[in-house]
């Protein structure tokens, strides 16, 4: 026996020697032609010009989602006026929901219910009730239930049974609200369709929300409708409901942002960014410690109340080194951001400083980009091409100065 292992094991030997060898002989030639790559990238870099796709156009929506949505409104706007009582959750049921609100993990004790009230007044079950016959809401319902509801919740408050586990990040949005981040519109107006149907295709860089290409475009398009269908309150003034998303009762004025042609990258331009970066704030929520420059964790800054729409904490601003952003790093993403601003949490809304100067805030951000950073997907191209590190890190990350410490 011990005649035949010793043979046995020399030739294991040798074969892992050749494996070995013929590993190193492939990886030695990918890295060859990677570091090509390499310097070309860093080549780019230095002129303060990340190449970023952008993402491709929208399709229209089907006529017949747009029209399903606008029976939904008539159907509500009749109900809220005939009989709005039909509409509205009363002692029992309200209760019980102020008390499903309240112990949803993240909101604090000292959130006072008043503020939400007019939000969760509403009777999510009579508003599915509305959908009857309208095939693109009952189909968006559906496929919400299967692919959302367990991080948005059932209704759509953003307390889905995933928020019971983690909440390291940000909470999921609650749509009765009608506020969102990702828009072309001004701040304080409500999104477009296809700013919804990019935030469904793309998801949200940086966060838990995932992206959803893998559903059909009709599929999209239906939950995008389905998402505006939640966006309702109570206005116990008036005494009816309303949809911010609908256009007749005059509280979506459709507002785009007028981001216009992007001015040249220069010296100049990075230069003055960085003084309104200064001047305007962002320093105060955006820049750490002397060792983490730009970009900034709450404890650090002593930022301790920061919250959300529902009155939840928001953990950090954005690390702008990064490139990881919630929807798109592109200049017209990044000025869209700063232009409208989140509309959820701290970080106010800058659509009245000149134009020029937004422009000059987004250039100096993508100064500070690190160049040997996993790359966010600037397009919807998130799930076929997930972010690569490119070679040659070193000495680029060098030149730039933005090393880690
Ligand atoms: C794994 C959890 C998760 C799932 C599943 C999920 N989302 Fe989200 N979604 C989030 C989180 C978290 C946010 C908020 C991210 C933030 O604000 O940083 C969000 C935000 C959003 C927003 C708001 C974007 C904005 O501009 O503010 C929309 C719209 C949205 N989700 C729709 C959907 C739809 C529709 C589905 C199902 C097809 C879905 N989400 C599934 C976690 C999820
Ligand atoms: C009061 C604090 C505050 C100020 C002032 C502030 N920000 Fe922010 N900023 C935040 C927070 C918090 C976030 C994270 C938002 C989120 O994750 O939704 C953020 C996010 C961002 C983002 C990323 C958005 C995305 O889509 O991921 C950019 C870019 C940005 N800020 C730039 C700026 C610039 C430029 C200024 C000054 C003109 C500025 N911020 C001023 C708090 C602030």
């Amino acid at each position: 026996m011990r005649k035949l292992i010793n043979p046995l094991l020399s030739l294991i030997a040798i074969a892992l020697v050749v494996a070995l060898w013929a590993y190193h002989w492939a990886s030695n030639s990918d890295s060859a032609s990677n570091s090509d790559e390499g310097s070309n990238s860093a080549k780019e870099t230095e002129s303060y010009r990340p190449t970023l796709e952008h993402d491709p156009p929208v399709p229209d929506p089907p006529k017949a989602a747009v029209r399903d949505f606008e029976t939904f409104l008539d159907r509500l706007r009749a109900a809220s006026e005939t009989n709005a009582d039909s509409l509205l959750l009363h002692r029992d049921a309200l209760e019980r929901a102020e008390q499903v609100f309240r112990n949803s993990v993240g909101v604090p004790d000292d959130v006072p219910i008043e503020m939400h009230r007019p939000f969760f007044t509403i009777d999510p079950e009579a508003v599915f009730a509305l959908y009857f016959d309208l095939p693109t809401l009952e189909r968006g319902l559906g496929l919400y239930q299967q692919h959302c509801s367990g991080c948005h919740g059932t209704y759509g408050r953003g307390n889905g049974s995933a928020t019971q586990q983690w909440y390291a990040g940000n909470f999921p949005r609650n749509f009765w609200y009608g506020k969102f981040k990702s828009r072309s519109t001004r701040y304080g107006v409500v999104p477009t369709d296809s700013d919804l149907y990019r935030t469904l295709t793309r998801g949200l860089y940086g966060s838990t929300m995932p992206p959803f290409r893998h559903l059909s475009v009709q599929d999209r398009w239906a939950l995008v409708q389905f998402v505006k269908s939640l966006a309702n309150f109570y206005d116990d003034y008036d005494e009816v409901i309303v949809n911010r998303f609908d256009r007749k009762a005059d509280r979506s004025k459709s507002a785009a942002l007028d981001v216009g042609d992007e001015p040249p990258v220069t010296l100049d331009s990075v230069t003055r960014g960085r003084v309104l970066f200064i001047e305007q704030g962002c320093i105060k929520c955006h820049q750490g410690s002397k060792s983490k420059p730009v970009g900034l964790a709450r404890g650090e800054g002593g930022f301790t109340n920061w919250t959300d729409e529902m009155g939840r904490p928001i953990g950090h601003s954005r690390n702008l080194t990064t490139r990881v952003f919630l929807s798109g790093a592109a200049s017209s993403d990044l000025f869209r951001i700063i232009s409208g601003g989140p509309t959820i949490g701290p970080m106010p809304s800058y659509q009245n400083i000149p134009n020029e100067d937004r422009w000059a805030l987004v250039h100096y951000v993508q100064s500070v980009f690190k160049p040997d950073y996993p790359q966010a997907p600037a397009s919807a191209d998130a799930l076929a091409h997930p972010p690569t590190t490119d070679d040659g890190k070193s000495d680029s990350a060098a030149a730039n100065g933005s090393g880690e410490e």
